[in-house]
């Protein structure tokens, strides 16, 4: 397996692939790798003739406030996932190699970004939809593998590829969590102890909702509140959102009567952790 940082290179490589008439998966990540971006690797071995994982912690979906630089990084161990799980490259370029001085064009979606998500993260998935833009032009995949932890990127991701007509097959992947209930996430490692076993209030309402629905009820403000009821017992939780949307516009609902999104975003302490189910 090979580390590169150019673009130069990473072109060379598929150029060398595709005239061998390999198929290419591409998964994009931030790097700080876990058990879920495995899952996704492990896919795209299994469905692919060579998968590259592009690493890249990319400064443009974060907000002035958010946690660029302590954002969490360990190539070396990263390699290691990648090596163990198949990948035949890993694209790892640093900022100027990505968004030279006078970058100006950005990839903007009018629908599906200002929900959810993107109410407390303006900027982020301009940043998002641009990044993966310039990695599915670089590296020119035949698929790329997303989580459904992200489930708003997800969507998003599917709809700009449908808009630009990119040609790539996009594979959403389930949330891969821990033994206890936690969705992996790299920003768990920022959790003391008490936020650690604080955090489990994510999957537990979840579960919660999602037992009220499996009893029949299809009232969303009734589920959403039982949602909200059950994250408040735990003091150290606060609220970003918790929401049930249509799974295909992301659009809130008021009845459970076609697919759709249970979403829950929730700071323990400092940390903004993320959570889901889709019921379709
Ligand atoms: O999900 C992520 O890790 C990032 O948003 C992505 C898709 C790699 C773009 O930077």
């Amino acid at each position: 397996m090979k580390i590169v940082k150019t673009v130069d290179e990473v072109r060379k490589q598929v150029k060398e692939w595709r005239s061998k008439g390999y198929s290419v998966g591409l998964v994009p990540t931030m790097g700080y790798l876990h058990e879920g971006h495995k899952s996704l690797i492990t896919s795209a071995v299994s469905q692919n003739d060579k998968v590259v994982v592009s690493v890249f912690v990319n400064p443009m979906q974060f907000g002035p406030t958010e946690d660029l630089e302590s954002y969490p990084r360990d190539m070396d161990r990263d390699a290691k996932v990648c090596e163990d799980a198949g990948a035949s490259l890993i694209f790892n370029p640093e900022p100027s190699e990505m968004y030279h001085d006078d970058f100006s064009s950005f990839v903007d979606m009018g629908t599906l970004t200002g929900g959810l998500c993107g109410k407390s993260r303006p900027i982020h998935f301009r940043g998002v939809c641009t990044v993966v833009s310039k990695l599915f032009n670089i590296v020119t995949p035949d698929k790329a593998y997303f989580g459904q932890k992200d489930a708003q990127q997800l969507a998003v991701i599917r709809h700009m590829v449908s808009d630009l007509n990119f040609g790539i097959e996009i594979v959403g992947c389930p949330i891969i969590r821990e033994e206890d209930g936690l969705a992996k996430s790299s920003r768990n490692t920022y959790l003391n102890e008490n936020e650690r076993n604080a955090a489990l209030i994510l999957s537990k309402s979840l579960n919660e909702g999602r037992r009220l629905i499996e009893a029949g009820e299809k009232d969303a403000a009734k589920i959403k509140q039982a949602i909200t009821d059950y994250i408040n017992t735990e003091p150290l939780a606060k609220i970003d959102y918790v929401e049930i949307v249509d799974w295909n516009t992301l659009e809130p609902v008021s009845k459970l009567d076609r697919p759709i999104l249970a979403a829950i975003a929730v700071y323990i302490g400092k940390t903004r952790l993320i959570d889901n189910f889709i019921i379709s």
